[in-house]
């Protein structure tokens, strides 16, 4: 293929020509669809003058094209493989164009495309040119009016953004005309048009105003949009209260759809969702994949104003919405569940994922300042680590500042296209702070690394706590500078927290400390003895903190710190240095013994916990986050060690896990906070004890799963046997039961298919060859692809990294095959290939070899681009 071009940040011009209004009426037949625009054009009075217009275009059948009613003839304009250029425009007119599509035929699911029968769209980020020719950025807001005009009785419902203005048959057509009166750019356009059941709810604003919601589904999964509806009143609630934001139309709709990209998207007023982040009942839904639609919902909910009354200037800016979107997100969750557990799970999530893609050839800035294909960039990094940046910010200012920042941002953005810089300018202007060091945070990548050590002055009662900080290169940027970095502390003492005075300044027991320097030492006053220091509080930047701590500090952080993260972060720590050990071959007793006392203590005291945390004591670091601790990995050693230690865990703490597992049998059922933590620490404890060859635990897991009341216990129980070797028997009858009973529910099948990819043990790879073939499978479906292929590559470390190299070279191929369909999907597919530098011979020469056999194929620009990035040697 030829290079694809470069797009740069540094090159960004405004548009010359602005639309004005966008009227579009889609005339949907069987076989293709008609698209008729008219567009209300001026030239930009910002820019320079032109007078060629360019519009972006793709994969379209230009049927006609017009300006003031005049057809153009084909000496007016000239169509190249990414839009229209039509020459000699004025400054002003309307632009008549009809093009055809065929949403039939649409298998990269981006666009106008079918997905069950139903016909749906996915602009962003630039798949509205596949619609109709069109000035397809995000700076480019318009008003928009959309017909749809299709065979009467051929679909229940007809939808488009913003309020239905009418809806009526003429001549056996049914026309439905839609109106959004706020202005947007075309990735927050949305068509849906289909047979589908709605559920409706309202509510009132907090100014009175009463807003209709809805949400539509196939009939088969009209009984479970319960939650996500319930989910949605919370959400808006919460805007209002804690941000002081009010929805604005008189509607807001969502829809579930079956093959989809991502997650959902938050197009104004007609959010439209995976299956998998909306649908929920507690007798086909785990209690994860509630968690999970209840922060997905808030998530495109919140989008309503932090992305789409307030948007992104250009691409670039990208996590200008979706980190502050995923930050508030993530504290509305924190707000409605636990916030420890919350609070782990994305320090979690952060290390094994994020850190790891920040150490890796895709590495890039929050802001990032070029790109081949934008699709690439709907990373961890803009998402998590951008919600980590803002959450910093908060940090740093204070809650109070935070939000009259906020305030002022949307209230001076409004109806608006801006950038990051725009978002921290109102942090500065209404905190007073220099802000100047922080938006480093913006442009730098790479995770920073904190070394830290201590010195204790007897005599003078002081502590000294000495912070170098260094960021290690990535690709384009080899040298770093120093960043402004909040570090949370807390003294412990003997007798617990110990206030901080720091230069004659009384902080109370925790404090946030700027790092800002290289290197800097901060003095604590009147000290009495040696503390523990407490660091990174709530994990308060997306930092690695190296402190040498003794063991008995992290047993004591482990039982004592009233900070979840910090104790989670001590048991890692511990395991971490279990681990370290036994690669090395070098285990030692105390580190073993201290990580099992610890958890023993807290095992035998489960009763008096926040069970949930306690769950997320008990989790071993992933094989992920290990392999990153090391300059080049040995996979077979990793998951050696790792297997190991949770077995000898299992049988050290047997009686505790079981005991604990029994206690909780009669736990309640529902999907209170508190039933969730239990059942969360009870199928840990399963996890655990069926790790031990004895027959009395293969048969708890069995009576588990036959009883269940609940698919998180039935799920826990079915993997539970499926991955432990020695339940091969039970696992077997499981697995088919399970079938039998789900077989019609396309979720619960994809979960079916998931556990299968993931079985730490045997001939997987074979096993996932025959998943492909199984008539539960779709290689068109995004969910099964992740089920099977995304699950086996990027969850199964000990399977996937095989000496044969087989693995790799199967990854390779569904790629190039998946690829042909749909380009997003198979650059995904490829992450877990880039990272071949981390790895010994050889298993990293293996992985490069299958990515070198895949660039022999014909490749779309999204895998081109992270198959070149992670081809460069360094
Ligand atoms: N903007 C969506 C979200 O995060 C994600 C998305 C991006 C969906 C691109 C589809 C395509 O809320
Ligand atoms: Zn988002």
């Amino acid at each position: 293929m030829s290079t694809p071009s470069i797009t740069r940040l540094a090159d960004y011009r405004a548009p010359e020509f602005l639309i004005e209004k966008t009227y579009l009426s889609f005339d949907l037949n069987e076989a293709y669809t008609d698209v008729s625009s008219k567009l209300s054009i001026v030239s930009n009075p910002q820019s320079g003058k032109t007078s060629d217009l360019f519009l972006h275009g793709e994969q379209l059948e230009l049927l006609s094209l017009a300006i003031n009613d005049q057809p153009l003839s084909s000496a007016d304009y000239q169509i190249s493989r990414e839009g229209l250029t039509i020459y000699n425009v004025p400054e002003q007119f309307v632009l008549h164009c009809k093009t055809r599509i065929y949403p039939d035929k649409n298998t990269a699911l981006e666009g106008l495309y079918r997905s069950s029968g139903m016909y749906c769209t996915q602009c962003e980020a630039e798949g509205f040119r596949k619609i109709t020719y069109y000035l397809d950025r995000p700076d480019v807001m318009s008003e928009f009016e959309t017909v749809i005009i299709a065979d009467d009785n051929a679909f229940s419902v007809m939808l488009s953004n913003g309020n239905c203005l009418s809806d009526s048959v003429v001549d056996g057509k049914r026309i439905v005309h839609w109106h959004d009166p706020f202005k947007k750019p075309s990735y927050l356009f949305a068509l849906v048009a289909g047979n589908l059941d709605c559920l409706e709810d309202s509510f009132i604003t907090q100014s009175g105003r009463n807003v209709l919601l809805q949400i539509y589904t196939e009939a088969k999964d009209s009984d479970k949009c319960d939650f996500a509806m319930q989910s949605l009143k919370k959400a808006m609630r919460w805007d209002e209260e804690v941000y002081g934001r009010e929805y604005d139309l008189d509607r807001f709709m969502i829809v579930a759809v079956d093959d989809f990209n991502m997650g959902a998207m938050e197009n104004k007023g007609l959010n439209i969702f995976n299956t998998s982040c909306v649908l929920a009942h507690p007798k086909s839904t785990t209690d994860a994949a509630f968690q999970r639609v209840e922060s997905v919902v808030a998530h495109e909910y919140f989008h309503n104003w932090s992305g789409n009354r307030v948007t992104c200037r250009d691409w670039f800016q990208l996590s200008l919405k979706e980190g502050l979107t995923v930050y508030r997100d993530e504290e509305f969750s924190a707000d409605m569940n636990s916030r420890a557990v919350k609070r782990i799970e994305g320090a979690s999530f952060m290390r094994n994922v994020q850190f790891v893609e920040d150490a890796g050839p895709m590495a890039h800035p929050v802001r990032p300042d070029s790109y081949l294909e934008i699709s690439n960039f709907y990373t961890m990094t803009i998402y998590e680590k951008g919600a980590e940046v803002v959450r910093m910010l908060a940090n740093i200012l204070g809650p109070e500042n935070y939000h009259k920042g906020t305030d002022l941002y949307f209230e001076r953005f409004d109806g608006q296209a801006v950038t990051c810089d725009d978002f921290v300018a109102c942090m500065e202007e209404t905190s007073g702070k220099d802000l100047h060091q922080f938006r480093l945070w913006y442009s730098q990548a790479g995770t920073p690394q904190l070394h830290i050590s201590d010195s204790y002055d007897a005599e003078r009662q002081q502590y000294h706590l000495h912070v170098r900080q260094h960021t290690p290169e990535t690709p384009g940027q080899p040298l770093k500078q120093a960043l402004h970095i909040p570090l949370k502390i807390t003294l412990y003492g003997e007798q617990g927290a110990q206030d901080l005075i720091i230069e004659g300044k009384n902080y109370g027991e925790e404090t946030v400390l700027d790092i800002c320097r290289e290197q800097q030492t901060i003095v604590f006053d009147n000290i009495t003895e040696k503390p523990s220091p407490s660091l990174l509080r709530e994990f308060s930047a997306p930092v690695k903190v190296d402190y040498d701590y003794q063991l008995q500090q992290l047993q004591q952080l482990v039982l004592l710190d009233s900070d979840g993260f910090c104790r989670w972060d001590a048991v890692q720590n511990l395991m971490g240095r279990v681990l370290h050990e036994a690669i090395e071959g070098d285990s030692k007793e105390p580190t073993q013994d201290a990580l099992i006392q610890s958890l023993k203590r807290l095992l035998q005291n489960f009763s008096a916990m926040d069970m949930g945390l306690l769950a997320c004591l008990l989790d071993l670091p992933s094989e992920h986050y290990v392999a990153s601790r090391y300059e080049k990995a040995d996979p077979a050693a990793i998951s050696q060690a790792r297997t190991h230690l949770q077995h000898q865990l299992a049988l050290a703490l047997e009686p505790e896990l079981l005991a604990c597992y029994q206690a909780l049998a009669g736990e309640v059922a529902g999907l209170s906070a508190e039933a969730m933590a239990a059942r969360s620490l009870r199928n840990r404890a399963l996890g655990y004890l069926m790790c031990i060859d004895k027959a009395i635990y293969r048969g708890l897991a069995e009576q588990q799963f036959l009883h269940a009341e609940n698919m998180t216990d039935q799920f826990a129980a079915l993997k539970a046997m499926v991955h432990a070797e020695h339940a091969h028997i039970e696992a077997q009858h499981a697995l088919q039961a399970f079938y039998q009973q789900w077989q019609n529910d396309a979720l619960v099948v994809n979960m079916w298919l998931q556990v299968q990819a993931t079985k730490p043990w045997g001939d997987v790879l074979r096993d996932v060859r025959a998943l492909l073939e199984h008539p539960a499978f779709d290689k068109r479906n995004p969910n099964k692809l992740r089920a099977v292929i995304a699950a086996f590559a990027n969850q199964n470390f000990s399977q996937f990294h095989q000496l044969s190299g087989e693995a790799y070279q199967f990854l390779a191929e569904q790629i190039a095959d998946i690829d042909q369909r749909n380009p997003q999907i198979a650059a995904r597919l490829l992450t877990p290939l880039t990272h071949w530098h981390q790895f010994i011979a050889p298993y990293g020469q293996l992985m490069k070899a299958a990515l070198d056999s895949l660039s022999q194929h014909e490749l779309s620009k999204d895998v081109y681009e992270v198959l070149s990035k992670s081809l460069v040697e360094n």
